[in-house]
């Protein structure tokens, strides 16, 4: 008998990535690209970026023309990458210079240079048609409190989750999965029923989650004097289809179950990019309006959310893992509309720039 467990074929043959391309994505973090060439997949394209001597980024298509070298594995003399395979050399623009063996340049010879933009402690790429690439519609940088006055930002890092990016964005936009992830098992059998509502405002998809909730050590650690219970206020935007920005307000609780004074709010902007159609980038950041020049928080501040994210990860990588080429969704539930509903935005984003490729 062959005790083997069988893996249907239809879960092995994923497909082939759809996503919207004319959009800006997070490529990395400021401080991952240097001297050092750096390979990196996004959307599907193998990249290699590094800073030229000026400290000027850039990103180039990731295989040599020649024979498909893998170019990270290469070497920078100056500004000038060179295929450690047979030596052949281009420029920061993505022009051969060099052929060792030949003074002729094929015009098929080059790499593709892409729009990288450095907004905060992000480099934004285009990989997009470049004629529609306009750094003006990179998300703006204030509106995430990323750098404003008031506020205290950290850069929480890069991580790479082993699902497509509609898990991402799915579980981003109904927070009301932060009740049972991320408190402990059975929390909700406890508190009020969340209240999830959903709705376009200023153009972008938003999701408002709340309801009461014990106060943990880690609430009370930020806010000592929050009594037992506070009043969590979750909402998340949907910026574009790399970013989504989540809001968690700490409030206090009226007597009669309501909010009450704000004590904190926390911004968590989530730059999603997709590696492959099952693999996802994920660049966070975390900003913050209370004890702005208190670090002293900062290690029970990033312990948690490390703790929430490795959560997430091991849930979403859990349904990639059981999941075939399309996602089957047999339920939706009401928490779930405004998920949903940006999941037609972004599908009628690929469906439209599938009609103007086709056009
Ligand atoms: S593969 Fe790069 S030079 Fe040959
Ligand atoms: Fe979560």
């Amino acid at each position: 008998m062959n005790n083997r467990t069988e893996t249907p074929s239809s879960r092995l043959e994923k497909p082939v990535a759809m996503f919207p391309k004319n959009h800006w994505y997070v490529a990395a973090r400021s401080k991952e690209v240097g001297r050092e060439l750096l390979a990196r997949k996004i959307l599907g394209k193998d990249l290699v970026l590094y800073r030229c001597e000026s400290g000027e980024p850039v990103a180039l298509s990731g295989l040599c023309p020649h024979r498909q070298f893998p170019l990270g594995k290469g070497t920078l003399f100056g500004d000038e990458l060179e295929c450690r395979y047979h030596g052949i050399t281009f420029g920061p623009s993505g022009e051969c210079l060099r052929i060792p063996t030949q003074e002729s340049i094929p015009a098929s010879c080059r790499l593709t240079n892409y729009p990288l933009v450095e907004k905060w402690e992000w480099l934004w790429i285009w990989v997009g048609e470049p004629e529609l690439a306009d750094s003006t519609a990179i998300p703006d940088m204030n509106d995430l409190r990323l750098g404003e006055e008031g506020w205290r930002a950290m850069d929480n890092g890069t991580f790479r989750f082993e699902s497509r990016i509609q898990l991402s964005i799915d579980n981003l936009m109904d927070l009301s999965h932060v009740y049972a992830l991320h408190f402990p098992a059975g929390l909700m059998r406890d508190i009020p029923p969340p209240k999830v509502h959903s709705e376009l405002h200023n153009n972008r998809w938003t999701v408002t989650t709340e309801t009461p909730v014990p106060a943990d050590e880690f609430t009370k650690t930020l806010f000592p004097d929050c009594g037992d219970v506070v009043y969590s206020k979750f909402s998340s935007e949907f910026v574009s289809p790399g970013l989504v920005k989540a809001v968690i307000s700490t409030h206090r609780m009226n007597a009669d179950f309501t909010p009450g004074e704000e004590l904190g709010t926390l911004i968590f902007p989530h730059a999603l990019t997709p590696e492959t159609a099952t693999s996802t980038f994920l660049f966070m950041a975390e900003t913050r309006n209370f004890s702005i020049h208190d670090t002293s928080i900062e290690p029970a501040l990033l312990e948690s959310n490390m703790r929430i994210l490795h959560e997430d990860m091991e849930a979403l990588e859990l349904i990639e893992s059981h999941t075939s080429a399309e996602i089957e969704y047999i339920t939706s539930v009401r928490a779930d509309a405004g998920a949903l509903r940006v999941k037609k935005v972004i599908d009628e984003m690929i469906a439209a720039e599938s009609a103007a490729n086709a056009g």
